[in-house]
């Protein structure tokens, strides 16, 4: 009975103390760490995608992917705050769910995280290449040496760079991580700051009819893709063994990233529509044509070739509005902002999936070398290693819209686990002290349940597949090494490994 091999929260607590991470983040890190996980290529490269599929109703759609995301943080309050140790929505389901359940979960995580580290990568490559193109260096990246073998080239370069260095940085440590991070997120919210300061103001009221050209699919569609800009807040809880006082610091710093990050996306994209308008490209039929699609590139080249690029079209939207109404310069700035601060997305990606293995090795059901500590730095340099090859060989090769989505999949399920787990243990544990309940948890749960599944019915069919197909490799996996190896199974709850070994 898989089903039922729990593990109870007191030991969940216990293997926590025995083999633990330095607690050096305060509440202010870990909401920096939250927004500079957040705010990224979803807003700043995405933006154009959600307006191809909602046009101006994308403004809805970043709405309901937050509505989605703050009930789904009310429930990852909840339990990071009963359960501050690592390991995030996988240590939840293992508590609750069980073993077989946990391990989804945690495999369903390295597509969010690691999918969406890569991701972040390939956009980042892309601000660097229209940078070098604007500048006055006369550098230029060849395009075979800039994009992978998915745009005709040979391999995404500056993406593999970027993702080595954001590898180095997390063996060094947190707390200098942290402190990088903190700057970057000065840059992005300065970035966005003068973009709404500029665009509202010229906002024009026609540019928002007709309001819906897609209809209501078209805005969830677009929510359902655009879900990858709020995507990270959870990796704040992934952090929980690495912080002071977590009861309080991590509901604070969960809510606090996300409401700050709402805010701004909401004035963004009203400020995109009301500046430039926000019309979709369709075809004959009257249809919107898919992003990332080749109908939709030539039809871009056909426009961009009579002297007029729409803001679908565009890679990097938020700098070519700003260009458009007349903010040439103050348009660069925001693509040299987007180029200084994706690597802050990047490194919290990887942050969040390096302690998930590494706290699913101190469970068994990885191999335990990955949870290795370096004695050093204090880091788990073997697991952060290990994760970083993958990182950049997803970068390398692969584009950056498909693997938004696909990253979007495994986090929808994750959330739903998340919300599922903790209205279980309202039930079966409910006399469980609890620092931060989740308010109305029986409308809370069941919203972010059906908003998950939602989101997931409405993505992309490749990436409604991958799933799937990925869960399947991980049941492999599973029952190849995990199902034996459990510490659960053996009794060996409390691993004998020291800190330095
Ligand atoms: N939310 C992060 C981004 O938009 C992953 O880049």
């Amino acid at each position: 009975m898989i089903f039922w091999r729990v593990k109870s929260l007191d030991s969940i607590m216990a293997t926590a103390e025995k083999k633990s991470l330095e607690r050096s983040l305060g509440v202010w890190q870990l909401t920096l760490l939250g927004v500079g996980a957040i705010i990224g290529t979803g807003i700043f490269v995405l933006t154009a995608e959600a307006a191809q599929k909602a046009g101006p109703g994308m403004m809805i759609a970043f709405v309901i992917a937050g509505f989605v995301c703050a009930v789904a943080a009310l429930c990852y309050s909840e339990l990071s705050s009963m359960v501050p140790v690592s390991g995030s929505a996988y240590t939840y389901s293992y508590a609750v769910l069980g073993e077989l359940i946990a391990w989804m979960v945690g495999w369903a995580l390295i597509l969010e995280y690691s999918v969406a580290a890569g991701a972040v990568a390939v956009g980042w490559s892309g601000y660097l290449v229209g940078l070098l193109d604007n500048s006055s260096l006369g550098i230029e990246i060849p395009f075979a040496l800039a994009n992978g073998p998915y745009a005709g080239g040979i391999i995404n370069l500056p993406a593999v760079i970027i993702c080595i260095l954001v590898v180095g940085l997390l063996i060094i440590g947190t707390r200098e991580s942290a402190t990088f991070n903190a700057l970057l997120v000065a840059v992005k919210i300065t970035a966005l700051t003068a973009f709404a300061a500029l665009a509202l103001p010229v906002s024009n009221l026609d540019h928002f009819q007709p309001f819906l050209p897609l209809g209501t699919s078209g805005v969830v569609a677009a929510a359902a893709s655009i879900f990858f800009a709020y995507v990270g807040f959870d990796a704040v809880s992934t952090a929980a063994e690495e912080t002071k006082d977590p009861q309080r610091n991590l509901p604070i710093a969960l809510v606090g990233s996300l409401l700050i990050c709402t805010i701004f996306y909401l004035l963004i994209s009203v400020g995109v529509v009301g500046a430039t308008g926000a019309q979709p490209l369709m075809n004959a039929a009257g249809e919107g044509l898919m992003p990332g699609s080749k109908e939709m590139a030539e039809q871009c080249q056909l426009l961009a070739a009579e002297g007029y690029q729409p803001v679908v079209c565009s890679q990097e939207a938020l700098a070519h509005v700003l260009r458009e109404i007349g903010w040439v310069k103050v348009g660069n700035m925001i693509g040299l902002a987007a180029f200084l601060a994706l690597p802050s997305v990047v490194l919290m990606m990887l942050f969040g999936q390096t302690r998930i293995f590494f706290v699913m090795s101190r469970d068994g059901l990885l191999p335990e070398g990955l949870s290795k500590i370096h004695p050093r730095f204090k880091t788990p340099y073997v697991v952060t290693l290990v994760t970083g090859v993958v990182v950049t060989l997803a970068a390398a090769f692969l584009p950056v819209g498909k693997l938004a989505n696909i990253s979007n999949s495994g986090t929808l399920f994750a959330f739903l686990v998340v919300a599922l787990s903790v209205m279980i243990l309202r039930v079966k544990d409910k006399n469980r002290h609890r620092p931060f309940k989740a308010p109305i948890i029986w409308l809370v749960g069941p919203l972010a349940i059906g908003g998950c599944i939602t989101l997931f019915m409405f993505l992309p069919l490749d990436a409604q597949l991958v799933f799937p197909i990925w869960t399947c490799i991980g049941l492999v996996f599973y029952y190849l090494y995990g199902y034996r190896k459990s510490h659960v199974l053996s009794g060996v709850d409390l691993p004998q490994q020291k800190q330095s070994d």
